[in-house]
């Protein structure tokens, strides 16, 4: 008996094993119930035994068992480690053309907002930033909006909290007042961030948008300052072909006040669908700053002046690119996020 238990653990020791289908070849000659092993222990009678060997007989036996069970064990780990097709023979075809790695682009709306501000840092105007939700004073009440003033009514403003209201910013002009609050005159910023509307979502509208604010405020700034900061603009924005003109408007914060086209430059001017055959565009308001609105922010009136401007990116960049639907810009589909891979 002792030899059989010597034979066996040779040839357990011995077998090789490479593959799963090795090591269940080996489970079931050795460890199966009708295993080599397991026959040996059953077949066998331990009467027949000598007393003084039936002890050193067992432990025999017993080693051999757990010798055959740690080589499975052992084995199979190192076949799971290696995957689930783990073939140890498996080559690596190093000719094959590598998976290319798909690399993201930019939001056309990020696109755009670098575009508008690289022209303005031009003309020597920094970038400022405010938070989005904001309390009544800066959207509203410090931009000269009086009490019951529409735009602070349910249908256009989100609001977080009533009395003292805080809402989500209807519009960027709330960061000129941060900036004025926080900075002395010379002061030329512009102010990039997203908006909220209670509007119903269409091609048209969307309760959430980006705006471009601008804000110069300086003794002796006048309106021809302003007209020829936005021509200069439109220009290394649109071509240098583009005309500006500006319409009579009114905002609370402005006096006087401005909507500001360019000439189509889709047409050049001549009519076409984007410009409703008019030749021109719209694309923002702006004004010399209401006194109050500087009163507001510690600035006196007497000593300074400024204006002020606010664009649309959306409006822009469908614009420049042509793009008829405004929710395209927040669904996230690849197929049209794509087209804007190498826009700079
Ligand atoms: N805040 C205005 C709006 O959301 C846009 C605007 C108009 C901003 C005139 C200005 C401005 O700074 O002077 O419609």
């Amino acid at each position: 008996m002792l030899d059989k238990i010597k034979e066996l653990t040779q040839t357990i020791e011995a077998f090789s094993i490479d593959s799963k289908e090795q090591l269940e070849q080996f489970r079931l000659e050795y460890l199966s119930k009708k295993g080599k092993i397991t026959s040996m222990f059953d077949g066998f009678d331990f009467k027949t035994v000598a007393p003084e060997i039936k002890k050193s007989m067992g432990q025999e036996m017993n080693k051999l068992k757990v010798l055959a069970q740690t080589k499975f064990e052992e084995i199979q780990e190192k076949l799971n480690a290696g995957g689930a097709d783990n073939n140890t023979h498996q080559k690596i075809d190093t000719s094959l053309p590598s998976i290319p790695n798909e690399l993201g682009g930019r939001h056309p709306i990020s696109v755009v907002r670098e575009q508008i501000y690289t022209v303005f840092e031009r003309m020597g105007f920094s970038l400022s930033d405010g938070p989005e939700i904001e309390d009544d004073f800066h959207n509203f009440t410090a931009l000269n909006f009086p009490e019951n003033h529409p735009a602070r009514e349910m249908q256009d403003t989100f609001f977080i909290e009533r009395n003292p209201d805080i809402v989500l910013r209807t519009h960027t002009s709330s960061v000129q007042v941060r900036v004025m609050e926080n900075q002395k005159p010379p002061i030329r910023t512009i102010s990039p961030g997203r908006v909220y509307r209670n509007e119903a979502i269409s091609a048209r509208a969307h309760c959430m948008f980006h705006q471009i604010e601008g804000l110069y405020v300086d003794k002796n700034v006048s309106f021809a300052d302003l007209k020829n900061t936005l021509y200069h603009f439109s220009k290394e924005m649109f071509g240098k072909d583009t005309q500006i003109r500006f319409r009579p408007s009114f905002f609370p914060f402005t006096e006087p006040s401005a909507e500001m086209d360019i000439s189509c430059f889709i047409c050049n001017g001549k009519g076409c669908n984007i410009c409703k055959q008019s030749g021109w565009v719209e694309i923002g308001g702006a004004g010399m700053l209401d006194p109050n609105v500087l009163t507001n922010c510690n600035i006196d009136p007497k000593v300074y002046s400024g204006f002020a401007f606010g664009m649309g990116i959306e409006r822009i960049t469908m614009l420049k690119y042509q793009i008829k639907d405004l929710r395209l810009f927040t669904e996230n589909d690849v197929r049209f996020l794509r087209q804007f891979k190498h826009a700079e």
